[in-house]
């Protein structure tokens, strides 16, 4: 039996946070073995916010470190950079035309973003468009992502069956979200959501002395003799079975806590920050994957693309 087919991406817009890895990036590795796997770098999506050539080259290395420290396989998973498939950008301008912008106003990013900033870009507008063309070019079944990015999965299945009905084909498949539901929001060092917008990260190739200084700033709440945000980080890197034990021993003394929370993390964090270490050494190796990634991606989407073109009436010869 054939393997269904899984896409997913990761914006190169910094470096990862646990927030990252426990929400959305985790499941990435285990699922590579069950499903033809393709993980992006979506560049173009990070567009919209790194509008500067030295950290846009940087941080899409760094994507590529990230996704071969954490365990992804480059022989068994097609590792590739969303700009080097100038299809996505292409089917874009197609989906652009199919769909209305009442439809797009509707989403919560664009939402949230047009609630900060009036002068939002045409780009974040746009998003899901691209979205939906990264995941449907390659007949994608399941999209493993964080919770938040949910509703960017119905729309590129919204877009599926709009194309279809419209050109009278069925081109698109329809994708289903995967998302990890034991996994609720991580929290940051100072009890809100874990993000990069809020300098409250714990970075996930953190050196020993960040793990030690974000620890030490997470903000508890001196109402209770359990240190709630430290808990909750602390359940990530190890089974609450064996923590119970060590928070009724400690209550109230939440310097211990943290000690114990710094202790977890680092050897939690130490076999992944090593492996990136020795792959930041090896940039020609990072190159050669994405080289390769390149190569087996655009096969795939130029095969799509000329159905499309197909279907829409535009390939006359
Ligand atoms: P940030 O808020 O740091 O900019 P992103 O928006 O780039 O993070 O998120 C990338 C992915 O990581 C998303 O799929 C999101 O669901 C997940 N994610 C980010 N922050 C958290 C968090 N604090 N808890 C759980 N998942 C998160
Ligand atoms: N929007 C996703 C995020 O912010 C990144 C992304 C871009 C993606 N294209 C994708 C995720 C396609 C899954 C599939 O996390």
């Amino acid at each position: 039996m054939t393997k269904k087919i899984l896409l997913s991406g990761v914006k190169p817009t910094g470096r990862p946070h646990i927030g990252n890895y426990f929400g959305a990036m985790r499941q990435f590795v285990a699922m590579q073995n069950l499903y033809q796997s393709l993980y992006m770098i979506a560049d173009y999506h990070a567009l919209n916010f790194i509008q500067d050539k030295k950290e846009m080259e940087e941080n899409i290395l760094g994507v590529a470190m990230d996704y071969l420290a954490l365990g992804l396989d480059p022989q068994k998973s097609i590792i590739f950079k969303q700009s080097d498939i100038s299809e996505h950008t292409e089917l874009t301008w197609i989906f652009d035309t199919i769909t209305t912008m009442p439809y797009l106003m509707r989403a919560h990013a664009y939402k949230d973003a047009a609630a900060k900033d009036n002068e939002i870009n045409v780009g974040t507008f746009n998003y899901p468009m691209l979205m939906a063309a990264d995941i449907l070019l390659y007949d994608t079944d399941v999209v493993p992502v964080g919770q938040d990015q949910k509703q960017h999965i119905e729309y590129a299945r919204d877009t599926a069956q709009k194309f279809n009905n419209v050109f009278k084909s069925e081109i698109f498949k329809l994708p289903q979200e995967k998302i990890l539901d034991d996994v609720a929001v991580v929290p940051g060092t100072d009890g809100r959501k874990m993000s990069k917008s809020y300098d409250n990260t714990i970075p996930l190739f953190a050196t020993e002395a960040e793990i030690k200084k974000a620890v030490m700033s997470i903000v508890t709440d001196s109402s209770g003799e359990k240190p709630e945000n430290v808990f909750a980080i602390h359940k990530l890197v190890k089974p609450e079975s064996e923590l119970s034990a060590l928070y009724d021993q400690n209550k109230g003394n939440y310097k211990a806590l943290k000690e114990a929370l710094i202790s977890d993390l680092e050897d939690f964090i130490k076999p992944l920050r090593e492996k990136r270490e020795q792959l930041e050494h090896d940039k020609e190796y990072v190159l050669d994957v994405l080289r390769e990634g390149d190569k087996r991606a655009k096969a795939k989407a130029e095969k799509k693309m000329e159905e499309v073109r197909e279907a829409i009436g535009v390939k006359l010869y």
